[in-house]
């Protein structure tokens, strides 16, 4: 495990310095140099990075004024005795420690020592911080205190919550075109509804390797997968999904609709439209469009016009923070009303594309009010004889109503969806 430790300690020294995104840096490092395990190393540098408040406060109880690099291995520490699951605490303390010992000498391994065993012996100081959301949920400030003073629902503030700290879900599907009844039978544990499956314990994601590699399965999220289903397109129906890359709602859209609508799906940033292009290559009824979705779109020098148009509009994206913990800590830097002008621009747009009763979903992977509450709001009010919002119900039948939070009924990201219907 030793190497482990210092494939942790060096990602997480880059990722405090660069302050850039998590992910990137991951790739940079694990493409430069060899990682023995990397699994482990990932699940421990997420796990430090989603629950670094609540370790640095718990630290900084313990010890006063550490050192940068002695404050990351403290974290990997007080992580590995706190967080992991797989060996015991004497097992995993004892590696760690002599880590230290062989890389620091026996001064500062006998510091690290005596500070996890004065942690043990601190369960109830532990156990207290429960009662602090803002540290225990590992929230920066700005963040906890918009949660708390722009959501009123409470079930949906506490998922907010949760998924600070949450080991992300993983949802797949099974692709229709190459199924076989063995992979359905080797899936079965892991079937949710419909075609909606999660990796879970006694089916992993190392174990369908190959068939992710063959395309035989798919991963996308459960919010995602649902609002494919309540856009339910037909076959024949004329449908556009307005910000598209990379494509996986506009794929499944074409996959229920038996591969029969006419799709159009629309993206404005070059690199990620080369990426759409690619994945949409093998329908023939998707064609993807480099356009601006705020502009009015052209077929054929036309003015385009559909039966149901997708705005899976840019956002905040604050609903996969689970699987990008690192997006809390940016939180302070998102101007959420630059997000509500662009929603708004593009819904305005769409609607002018939507033919009469035709039906425009909105979704969001986020949960803020300037996004979810006021953009709807505007939009409402600026076409207030054009449209008006209509129930719509989740294929499960879990939910029905106008405006759904998909974290408050399913378990994947925290995605935000409401319909509209062009009036006239
Ligand atoms: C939430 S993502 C879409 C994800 C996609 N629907 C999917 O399921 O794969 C939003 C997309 O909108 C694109 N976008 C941003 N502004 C746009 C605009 N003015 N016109 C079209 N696309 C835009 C972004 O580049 C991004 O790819």
């Amino acid at each position: 495990m030793s190497q482990n430790y210092q494939d942790i300690f060096n990602i997480l020294k880059f990722y405090y310095q660069e302050k850039s995104f998590l992910k990137n840096i991951l790739d940079i490092y694990i493409k430069k140099n060899s990682i023995e395990d990397t699994k482990t190393t990932t699940d421990y540098i997420y796990g430090i990075v989603r629950n670094d408040i609540y370790l640095t406060h718990l630290i900084n109880h313990f010890v006063k004024k550490l050192k940068n690099k002695d404050l990351i291995y403290m974290k990997i520490l007080f992580y590995g005795i706190l967080f992991r699951t797989n060996t015991q605490n004497e097992i995993f303390i004892n590696d760690f420690i002599r880590f230290i010992k062989k890389k620091f000498g026996i001064k500062k391994s006998g510091f690290f020592n005596g500070v996890a065993r004065n942690l043990l012996r601190n369960q109830n100081f532990i156990d207290s911080l429960k009662e602090n959301k803002q540290i225990y949920y590992s929230i920066p400030k700005e963040l906890y205190q918009y949660v708390e003073n722009n959501i009123d629902n409470k079930k949906l503030k506490q998922k907010i919550y949760d998924k600070m700290i949450e080991v992300p879900h993983f949802y797949f599907r099974v692709n229709k075109l190459s199924n076989g009844d063995n992979l359905l039978k080797k899936i079965e544990k892991a079937h949710i509804w419909g075609n909606i499956y999660r990796f879970n314990d006694e089916l992993k994601l190392s174990s369908l390797e190959k068939e992710l590699k063959n395309n035989k399965i798919i991963i996308q999220d459960i919010s995602s997968q649902m609002i494919a289903h309540i856009l339910a397109p037909k076959e024949n129906e004329k449908i556009a999904d307005f910000c598209s890359a990379p494509g996986g709602k506009s794929i499944l859209l074409s996959e229920l609709s038996n591969n029969k609508s006419e799709i159009l799906s629309i993206e404005l940033e070059k690199n990620r439209f080369t990426k759409l292009k690619e994945n949409v290559k093998n329908y023939k009824n998707i064609t993807p469009l480099l356009s601006d979705a705020t502009k009015p779109i052209l077929v054929n020098q036309k003015q385009a016009i559909f039966d149901k148009i997708l705005v899976d509009a840019p956002c905040s994206a604050l609903g996969t923070i689970s699987k990008s913990p690192d997006k809390k800590y940016r939180f302070s830097k998102i101007d959420l009303s630059e997000y509500t002008k662009i929603q708004v621009n593009i819904l305005n747009n769409a609607l002018n594309h939507l033919k009469p009763y035709g039906i425009l979903l909105y979704s969001l992977c986020t949960f803020t009010k300037e996004e979810c509450v006021d953009s709807v709001e505007i939009f409402l009010k600026q076409n207030k004889n054009r449209v008006k919002l209509v129930d719509f119900e989740t294929p499960d039948s879990k939910f029905k109503g106008n405006k759904l939070y998909t974290a408050t009924y399913y378990n994947g990201d925290l995605f935000f969806i409401t319909k509209f219907q062009r009036i006239n």
